[in-house]
């Protein structure tokens, strides 16, 4: 872990000093919330499984009065589709979205969070650099998403709304807890991707990077994380990524299962016809990881619905045990980057930091807060607790709204 932050920090620094780097470091334009915030504003939230629009009403303080939330599945087929009829499809969302709740067009004040690398020439443009996870809709990379954004709205017949400000899902976590806590000044993604951003205080205020480590290069891989990649739709890139997210546990579980069963190792009849497991996501993974009867009853659960009929209970326990490896990898590497991160910004941990953190594994995996926990203690000892988690739910839709209200209209 040590040696990853170190070498992570130095990859930072050459991403930053635009020098060859997988970090891109992308400066995200805007300065820290203060808390004084106020009004109502509408998010969107779109990167991962469900794109969501958000209402919320900022009260100033650090304080949230009302909100209304509503995610939208997104049709398979825009996912994979053109960009016009993908915005177009947002644009409608947002219209029924409005509609439902009474909001005219001319006072809404607009936020976007868009999770996805953006290379940004203001807070209100930004082009897309390269789609990431499952996303592949045609036509958008290279071009300014705002834009593309507000033509569907005028297709929509809602040309007067203006997007005030477009951020990625690692700055809303941090935007949204800065809101009510000064000491926040990173901002961590663990659901479907993950990524982080950090405020770095400077002669001039501050500046607020979205790193994407996702795409971090510089791990040592096994076996597993290269047929996770070579299976995937975007190979050589997002490593980090691969051997850390929601998106890709399930798999290499997966490939390290069925190497067990190649080498008769696991899920051994007496005929020796070999049954393959399919399908494994990382909801399987929490799933796994929260049994604690003595038998074993998830485990055996999960097998009968993947239709591994003839498990032991030996195949149970090494079931469990793979699921544990692969989640506590992560939540080291995660630990890892993440300590590169705050001594790149307080060599000596020398003040608090809170760190927003927002995502479902994050939120929905057993062990996973503790394996973090446990990680910095190894790290920085009794120091570590000058660093706190801050689970931010729904940060990346509130980070919009409050940077929206940031934003002059
Ligand atoms: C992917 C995206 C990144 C986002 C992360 C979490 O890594 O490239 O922008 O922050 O997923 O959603």
């Amino acid at each position: 872990m040590r040696r990853i932050a170190k070498e992570f920090r130095a990859e930072m620094r050459a991403g930053l000093a635009g020098k060859k780097s997988s970090l891109k470091m992308l400066p995200a334009y805007i300065g820290a919330p203060t808390g004084d915030e106020r009004g109502r504003c509408v998010a969107l939230d779109l990167g991962g499984t469900n794109f969501r629009i958000a209402l919320v009403d900022l009260k100033g303080g650090g304080r949230l009065g009302s909100k209304k939330t509503r995610a939208y599945a997104i049709p398979k087929k825009h996912v994979t589709g053109s960009g016009t009829s993908f915005f177009d499809y947002i644009a409608r969302c947002l219209k029924c979205f409005m509609e439902e709740e009474g909001i005219s067009q001319e006072d809404i004040r607009l936020g976007f969070t868009f999770s996805f690398p953006l290379q940004q020439t203001g807070i209100a443009s930004g082009v897309l650099v390269k789609w990431t996870k499952a996303f592949r809709v045609s036509g958008v990379e290279g071009r300014d998403v705002v834009k593309m954004l507000q033509g569907a709205l005028a297709r929509q017949r809602m040309g007067v709304i203006k997007v005030s400000a477009i951020i990625n899902d690692t700055i809303g976590a941090f935007a949204a807890l800065r809101y009510r806590d000064a000491r926040c000044d990173v901002g961590v993604i663990i659901g479907t991707g993950t990524n982080g951003c950090y405020f770095a205080q400077d002669a001039h205020g501050g500046r607020l990077i979205n790193i994407e480590w996702g795409n971090y290069d510089k791990l040592p891989t096994t076996i597993y994380d290269k047929a996770v990649d070579r299976a995937s739709n975007n190979r050589g890139e997002q490593t980090l990524e691969k051997m850390v997210s929601g998106m890709y546990l399930g798999q290499i579980v997966e490939m390290m299962v069925n190497d067990l069963v190649n080498n008769s190792l696991l899920f051994i009849t007496p005929n020796n016809k070999r049954s393959y497991v399919r399908r494994f996501t990382s909801e399987l993974i929490s799933y796994i990881e929260e049994d604690t009867t003595k038998q074993l009853r998830n485990v055996g659960r999960v097998l009968d619905d993947l239709g591994v009929s003839n498990h032991s209970a030996k195949d149970r326990v090494i079931l469990k045990y793979v699921c544990r490896t692969v989640s506590r990898r992560s939540a080291r590497i995660l630990v890892s980057v993440l300590s590169g991160v705050i001594t790149t910004i307080d060599e000596n941990l020398s003040r608090d930091h809170a760190v927003a953190i927002d995502g479902s594994l994050y939120e929905k995996h057993p062990a996973f807060s503790d394996n973090i926990r446990k990680g910095l203690k190894e790290l920085f000892g009794s120091k570590a607790s000058r660093i706190k988690i801050i689970l931010t739910k729904d940060g990346s839709s509130e980070g919009a709204a409050v940077v929206a209200a940031i934003t002059p209209s």
